[in-house]
């Protein structure tokens, strides 16, 4: 696809596909570097805690409560009205359906009465685009994306260019750490309270399958190391803290190995199909956990790439990622009808048809 504005731009994100209400301004110069003018995000880690995972309806109920005051914060941080704007991005899905029709319909409010460009971002693009945001990573390359809902290996071509090259047949990663700490009574959400507690635990004490290891597809399967975790820790309940420390331990180091050999697959894959990548990337809650970004760092290494990790406030879900991803589209001239329909399910393919179909009219 070819630039169509050369001018640099500047858009508001809002992303509400989750449990975290988030509203950003990015500006996109000329050269196609990133500048986050402004960046707020309100999580609801509190309103879910007590339910040990996040509730829709309680989601969406919350981000209607906030939306306008994180936009309004987001605003006054970059010195703005919306005059100022070139676009208007909002996350249009995939998630939970009641926030994102909270925060698009309210993209589509602001782009109407401003006469704004608006541009309907699937989530999982943002994520795949926020390297270019932060490190200005060149196309093309291999990014993994590991959060509380999503696992996948991705070739990501261009602005509206994946390849999937592998994803979970079952749970997402973060769901299992968020599932482990639940079985052994810690907090929500459990990734970081798991490493907190493998820190201190034996990884050799438990011997934990690795699912899915040496084969040639890239795909996860989560759920049986869930299931023999749960095992171990019956047959020796009641828990002490070391046994919990331990549990811990050797559940983190089998998922960071699976990590390690599925990437080696889909890293495989990519080379096959798309070529050398420039660097492998990382997004996602889970791409916090350091044990998984020292097996990444490992994986890169191997094949003579270099691992890309923004920082964890932008692996995590915002709005500058859906800001971003607004600008970088809105560049090559993609924007959409305010008719443009919110949606649960979103696959990355369908937006790399759409662009495919577009290209060839
Ligand atoms: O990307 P994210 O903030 O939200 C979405 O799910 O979209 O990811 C949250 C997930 C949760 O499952 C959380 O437990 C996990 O990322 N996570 C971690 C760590 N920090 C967050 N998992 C392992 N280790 C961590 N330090
Ligand atoms: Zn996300």
């Amino acid at each position: 696809m070819t630039q169509l504005y050369h001018t640099p731009m500047i858009v508001l994100g809002i992303e509400t596909t989750c449990d975290e209400t988030a509203a950003a301004v990015v500006q996109r110069d000329d050269e196609g570097h990133g500048h986050i003018l402004a960046n707020v995000v309100l999580s609801q880690i509190n309103e879910h805690a007590e339910f040990g995972g996040v509730v829709p309806e309680i989601a969406a109920r919350a981000h209607v409560e906030v939306l306008d005051t994180i936009i309004a914060g987001a605003m006054g941080e970059a010195k703005l009205s919306y005059d100022g704007l070139d676009g208007v991005a909002a996350a249009a899905g995939p998630g939970l359906i009641g926030g994102v029709i909270v925060g698009l319909t309210m993209a589509k409010a602001i782009a109407f009465v401003h006469h704004k460009p608006l541009i309907a971002v699937n989530h999982l693009e943002a994520h795949a685009l926020t390297a270019r945001l932060t490190d200005a990573t060149p196309f093309p390359y291999c990014l993994f994306l590991a959060s509380g809902g999503h696992t996948q290996i991705l070739g990501v071509r261009g602005v509206g260019d994946y390849v999937l090259l592998g994803g979970t047949v079952d749970d997402a990663i973060g769901e299992a750490f968020d599932k482990t700490a639940k079985l052994l009574g810690l907090g929500y959400p459990g990734g970081p309270q798991v490493e907190k507690e493998a820190a201190r635990g034996d990884p050799a004490r438990f011997a934990l399958p690795r699912p899915m290891a040496g084969r040639q597809d890239a795909n996860f399967s989560l759920s049986g190391l869930k299931t023999a975790l749960r095992i171990e820790a019956e047959k020796i309940a009641p828990l002490s803290d070391d046994d919990v420390a331990d549990l811990c331990a050797s559940f983190q180091q089998a998922v960071a190995e699976v990590v390690m050999d599925r990437l080696r697959a889909g890293l495989g894959m990519f080379v096959e199909r798309i070529g050398k990548p420039t660097a492998l990337v990382c997004a996602g809650g889970v791409a916090a956990n350091q044990a998984i970004r020292k097996a990444l760092h490992r994986v890169a290494f191997e094949i003579g790439t270099s691992l890309v990790a923004p920082p964890p406030a932008l692996c995590t879900d915002n709005g500058a990622m859906i800001a971003w991803a607004g600008a970088e589209r809105l560049a090559l001239g993609l924007t959409d009808p305010l008719s443009v329909a919110p949606r649960a399910r979103w696959p990355l393919e369908e937006v790399t048809k759409a662009a495919e179909e577009l290209a060839a009219k």
